[in-house]
């Protein structure tokens, strides 16, 4: 859908400051460990997403940062929420395990009755995107494919799993990112970060997708977060703020360089409380 008016509607986001946040141990292409993080750099980029988040109308909820979880700033893996119902976590990588209950207990803290301890690994909205009635699940690295009708099954929505396959775009939100979920018909993606197959899938289900170009897929241009109208994505990702713009996105630049050492950025610091 070219020209149309883009309407933001109000969301409440959880994030969690990277005031414990290094480069300590090396779980993607991203992570060196001998690479220095500026530590005050990155708390003031985090503050710029979150206070930009706010500044738009949204809510913005901070869960508590642990000393011992140097990620837990990629707030976007704890879990997977849709219709107040919450999916949990299960990482696959130990430096990272205990994030999950972490953020079991703040959902059990803030009133969330149905909250379910998955068996299967996932990596929250690290591989879940929500569509108005899907939900697009990535594997391949880090969520397992069992994980996929787990969530079926918990949500009631039809999952669509696609095949990741270069290890740069670990997780889906690396590689795609959902512009306006009250459609199933709005996304931008980097097609060689998927398999053949899945590649067929994501034409075949979004033929007006935006297709992101290397360059600004490798700036984790696709690790965005959009209202419905602003996106907000990393600002090194220049060419796609044309294509945004074309369909009525407002395009908003963020400068998140010290947590890309981490492999993350915009997306990835953000769990949408749907
Ligand atoms: N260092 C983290 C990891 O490798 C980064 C996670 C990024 N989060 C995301 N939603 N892609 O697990």
């Amino acid at each position: 859908m070219r020209n149309a008016a883009r309407r933001a509607t109000e969301r409440r986001y959880l994030m969690c400051p990277p005031t414990h946040f290094k480069v300590t141990y090396s779980i993607n292409p991203w992570m060196d460990p001998a690479k220095p993080v500026d530590l005050p750099l990155a708390l003031a980029q985090w503050e710029d997403l979150r206070d930009r988040y706010r500044d738009l109308g949204h809510t913005v909820e901070e869960l508590e940062p642990h000393r011992e979880l140097p990620d837990m700033v990629f707030a976007a893996n704890g879990a997977t929420v849709v219709e107040g119902r919450v999916l949990g976590a299960r990482f696959a990588h130990s430096e990272r395990t205990a994030e999950a209950a972490a953020h079991r207990a703040w959902f059990r803290a803030n009133g969330y009755e149905d909250v379910y301890e998955p068996e299967h690994i996932n990596e929250g909205e690290g591989d879940f995107a929500v569509t108005a009635s899907w939900l697009l699940a990535g594997r391949g690295f880090r969520s397992s494919p069992l994980s996929h009708p787990e969530a079926q099954e918990f949500f009631g929505r039809p999952v669509i799993g696609l095949d990741l396959v270069d290890p740069r775009y670990y997780h889906l939100d690396t590689a795609l990112c959902v512009l306006d979920d009250s459609t199933d018909t709005e996304v931008m993606y980097y097609p060689p970060a998927f398999s053949k197959g899945s590649q067929a899938v994501l034409a075949r289900l979004f033929p007006d997708a935006i297709i992101a170009e290397e360059p600004d897929a490798a700036a984790l241009g696709l690790n965005a977060v959009s209202d419905g109208r602003h996106v907000l994505l990393p600002q090194a990702a220049v060419g796609l703020f044309g294509p945004l713009r074309e369909r009525g996105y407002e395009p908003i630049g963020m400068d998140l360089s010290e947590l890309l050492k981490g492999g993350g950025s915009v997306k990835c610091c953000t769990q949408e409380l749907r």
